[in-house]
């Protein structure tokens, strides 16, 4: 039998080389918060993330580490990860220890907040920088620098000064750390991507409502919600008669936000004239809806500012009739660009 040609299968590869976490710069990290109330009392929390995707979580009772899926933990039971892994405890005895004892040495006073910040991100080339920070009460204190194996201050205090100073004369811990930060964590960085595949590369498609408030009467408020989606990257744009609405003042577009499912959302307001005799739709591009986009058109006899998936999805089917034909009338005008390439759900 013949091969079959191998240009047939391109399209069914080029999404999956897109996806490919390895292919895209990758961010692992370790937050950690510890509030010292009293000379004999520490409460340490923590939280490792890559990218966004939630790791693992230390237990403040125990201090035992619960992974948020089994791929994690697999991960976690190879190479250096393991051994890090069975000495945790005792990392996090000799830690709150030593703050005991600065807090002592520099006659601080109780209670102090410390938190640690400590990772690596690894770049598609294999290349890779470690970091680890610290701060008290909410200000950078402390910083190693993987290279120069050395903690530099981060702000002119004594403590800070004397912080340092005494970090760096632990040569067994400066030199353990330098191996972790640019050894360790980037081959744990891509045994997660390995086992973890599956959901690293998850995509949700997002949802899209439309509509309108009239906050004056001289002043309508189209608001387009877009939610439900992942990865973070997407675009949202307005579209009047069928262009993009450039930026200025009465285009407000919201930070992207999380939702409590790993997934995201953003809303984009436009301010207009009432009746101003312009057609509107809500453009949304996201990598899980490949080259095609989502158009949602405002419909002026909407006028229930209902949000729900429900009216989503009727939305969706009056985008299909209404938007269908305003596409193929634009077609032949716009055969060149973007808009050829949407396809109106
Ligand atoms: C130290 O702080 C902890 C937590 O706030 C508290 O439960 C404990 O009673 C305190 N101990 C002393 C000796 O003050
Ligand atoms: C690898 O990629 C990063 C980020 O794109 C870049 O800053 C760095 O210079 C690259 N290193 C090499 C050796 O190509
Ligand atoms: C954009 O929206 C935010 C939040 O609703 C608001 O605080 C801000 O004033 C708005 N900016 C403009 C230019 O309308």
């Amino acid at each position: 039998m013949q091969p079959p040609h191998l240009l047939l299968f391109l399209p069914l590869l080029l999404p999956a080389m897109w996806a490919d976490p390895e292919a895209e710069t990758q961010v692992f990290q370790l937050l950690q918060t510890s509030l010292f109330a009293n000379v004999s009392s520490a409460e340490v929390s923590g939280v490792a993330l890559l990218g966004d995707m939630p790791i693992f979580a230390l237990d403040p009772a125990n201090w035992n580490i619960h992974f948020h899926w089994p791929w994690a933990h697999q991960a976690t039971a190879e190479g250096d990860a393991e051994k890090i892994k069975s000495h945790s405890k005792l990392f996090l005895h000799n830690m709150v220890r030593y703050v005991h004892e600065m807090i002592q040495q520099v006659q601080l006073d109780y209670p102090l907040v410390i938190q640690i910040r400590v990772g690596c991100v690894l770049h598609p080339n294999r290349t890779s920088w470690g970091f680890m920070d610290v701060g008290e009460g909410g200000r950078d204190l402390t910083a190693f620098e993987v290279e120069r194996q050395r903690w530099e201050p981060q702000q002119s205090s004594l403590l800070a000064e004397l912080v340092s100073k005494s970090l760096n004369s632990k040569k067994a811990v400066t030199g353990l750390l330098e191996h972790l930060l640019s050894i360790s964590c980037q081959s744990y960085i891509l045994t997660l991507c390995k086992y973890g595949r599956a959901d690293l590369e998850r995509q949700e498609p997002p949802v899209a409502t439309v509509f309108a408030r009239t906050p004056r009467p001289d002043q309508l408020l189209l608001v387009c919600c877009v939610t439900g989606f992942y990865p973070r990257p997407i675009s949202v744009a307005w579209l009047r008669d069928g262009q993009e609405v450039p930026p200025g003042p009465a285009l407000n577009t919201s930070t992207i936000l999380p939702n409590a499912d790993l997934t995201y959302q953003l809303r984009s307001v436009l301010a207009l004239a009432p009746h101003d005799g312009h057609s509107y739709a809500c453009r949304v591009r996201h990598r899980s809806l490949g080259t095609r986009s989502l158009l949602i058109p405002w419909e002026n006899r909407s006028a229930a500012p209902t949000i729900g998936i429900t009216i989503a999805v009727l939305l969706l089917v009056a985008a299909a009739s209404a938007g269908g034909f305003w596409w193929w009338k634009h077609r032949k005008s716009d055969e060149a660009t973007w808009e050829t390439q949407e396809i109106i759900i």
